[in-house]
C-alpha cells in the first residue's frame, strides 16, 4: 500500500530495460513507467484550450439567467436566421415580380422561374383547389381529374389560364367559360327512344358494347342534336367545354344509365373564377402547376 504514495522524482528509479523513469508506483513488483505525453498531443491540447478561451470571448457562450454572454462579435444565430428569411423573401419577391412581367411561355422556358412557379402553384393549389379537385388533383365525382390529358376547356397554357381567371359557368364574371348542353329529356327536345338510341351511339363512339341497331338509329339523332358541340366523331370541342365522347375517360360516368341521365337532364359543372380572389402572379403559377401535372397540351 505504501507504494501507492507519490515519491519525489529524485527518488524514482529508472527502469533498466526501457531506460524510462518510473512513477514510483508499484503493485506486486510491477512498476509503472512514467512515459511522457506525445508532443503532438500536448500541443493539440494547448491549442484547444486557447481556442476555447478565444471562443468564449468572441461568441455567446456562458449561459446567464435570461440569455447568454453576448461575445465581442455580437453574433446571434437568431439574427442570422432573420437575415436569411429576409434574403429569401427578397429573392421570392424578385421571382414573383418576374412572373408578373413575363408571359406564360417565357416563364416555361426559364428553368429557375419555371421551378419556382410549379412549387408556388402547388402550394396555392393546396390552399384553394384541393377541396374540389382532391389533394392529388385527381378529381372525383363532378370534379374533373386535372392529371389526365382529357380537357373540357383546353389544356394549353393560355386555355388553363383563362379557365382559372374567369371560372366556368361562374355568374359573377362576364368572361366566364360557359356553354349549356340542352336538357333533351327534361325539356322534351327528344323522345325517350331517341335518347336511348343516342346513348347507344355514344357507346359505339367510345368503342364500348352497344346495341347495333339502336346505335344505327342514334347516329342520325346524334348528327342532328349533338355533333355541333361534341363533333361528328365525338372528339369534343374545348371552345364549348364539350367533352370527348370517343375516349374511355368519362366525367359523369359511361354506363348506359349514366349516359341516358346526362342526355336527359345534364349535369353542368360550375367553378368559381379566381381573378378577384388571387393575385395575377399566383394565378399564373397555378396555371403552370396544373399544366405541369402531366396532361398539359
Ligand atoms: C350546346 C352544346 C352541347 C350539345 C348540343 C350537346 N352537348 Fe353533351 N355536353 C356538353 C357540355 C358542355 C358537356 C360537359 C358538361 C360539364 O362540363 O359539366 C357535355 C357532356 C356530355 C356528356 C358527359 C360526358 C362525360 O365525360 O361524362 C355526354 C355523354 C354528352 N354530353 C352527350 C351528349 C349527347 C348524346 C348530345 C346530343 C343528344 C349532346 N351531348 C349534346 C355540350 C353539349
Ligand atoms: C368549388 C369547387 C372548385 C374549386 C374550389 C376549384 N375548382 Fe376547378 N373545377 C371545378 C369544376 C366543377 C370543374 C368542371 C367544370 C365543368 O364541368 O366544365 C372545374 C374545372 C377546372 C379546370 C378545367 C379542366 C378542364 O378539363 O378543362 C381547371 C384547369 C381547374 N378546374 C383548375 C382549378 C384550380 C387551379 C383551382 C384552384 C385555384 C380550382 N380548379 C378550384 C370545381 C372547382
Amino acid at each position: 500500500m505504501a507504494a501507492e504514495q507519490d515519491t519525489k522524482p529524485a527518488d524514482r528509479e529508472v527502469d533498466e530495460f526501457t531506460g524510462t523513469a518510473t512513477t514510483g508506483h508499484e503493485w506486486d513488483g510491477i512498476r509503472e513507467l512514467d512515459t511522457p505525453m506525445p508532443r503532438w498531443w500536448l500541443w493539440t491540447y494547448y491549442a484547444t484550450v486557447i481556442f476555447s478561451i478565444g471562443y468564449v470571448i468572441a461568441y455567446p457562450a456562458i449561459p446567464l439567467v435570461s440569455k447568454a454572454t453576448a461575445g465581442l462579435f455580437g453574433y446571434s444565430s437568431r439574427a442570422e436566421v432573420a437575415k436569411e428569411i429576409d434574403n429569401a423573401k427578397q429573392a421570392q419577391s424578385q421571382m414573383l415580380d418576374q412572373i408578373s412581367k413575363k408571359s406564360l411561355d417565357e416563364i416555361r422556358k426559364d428553368q429557375a422561374l419555371y421551378q419556382f412557379a410549379v412549387a408556388g402553384g402547388a402550394s396555392a393549389f393546396r390552399v384553394n383547389c384541393i377541396q374540389c379537385h382532391g389533394s392529388g388533383a385527381q378529381g372525383g365525382g363532378i370534379y374533373p381529374n386535372l392529371n389526365d390529358d382529357d380537357w373540357l376547356w383546353g389544356g394549353k397554357l393560355d386555355d388553363i389560364h383563362s379557365t382559372l381567371k374567369h371560372g366556368i359557368r361562374f355568374a359573377y364574371d362576364d368572361d366566364t367559360r360557359s356553354s349549356e348542353m340542352p336538357a333533351f329529356g327534361r325539356d322534351e327536345i327528344l323522345e325517350k327512344g331517341q335518347i336511348n338510341d343516342s346513348a347507344e351511339f355514344v357507346l359505339k363512339l367510345a368503342g364500348q358494347e352497344h346495341d347495333a341497331a339502336a346505335a344505327e338509329r342514334g347516329a342520325t339523332v346524334y348528327a342532328d342534336n349533338c355533333a355541333a358541340c361534341h363533333g361528328e366523331q365525338g372528339l369534343g370541342d374545348p371552345e364549348q367545354g364539350a367533352p370527348n365522347l370517343a375516349d374511355a375517360i368519362w366525367f359523369y360516368g359511361g354506363s348506359k344509365a349514366e349516359l341516358v341521365a346526362q342526355i336527359s337532364n345534364p349535369k353542368l359543372g360550375v367553378m368559381p373564377g379566381w381573378q378577384n380572389r388571387l393575385d395575377a402572379a399566383t394565378i399564373k403559377q397555378l396555371t403552370i402547376y396544373v399544366h405541369s401535372l402531366g396532361g398539359g397540351e
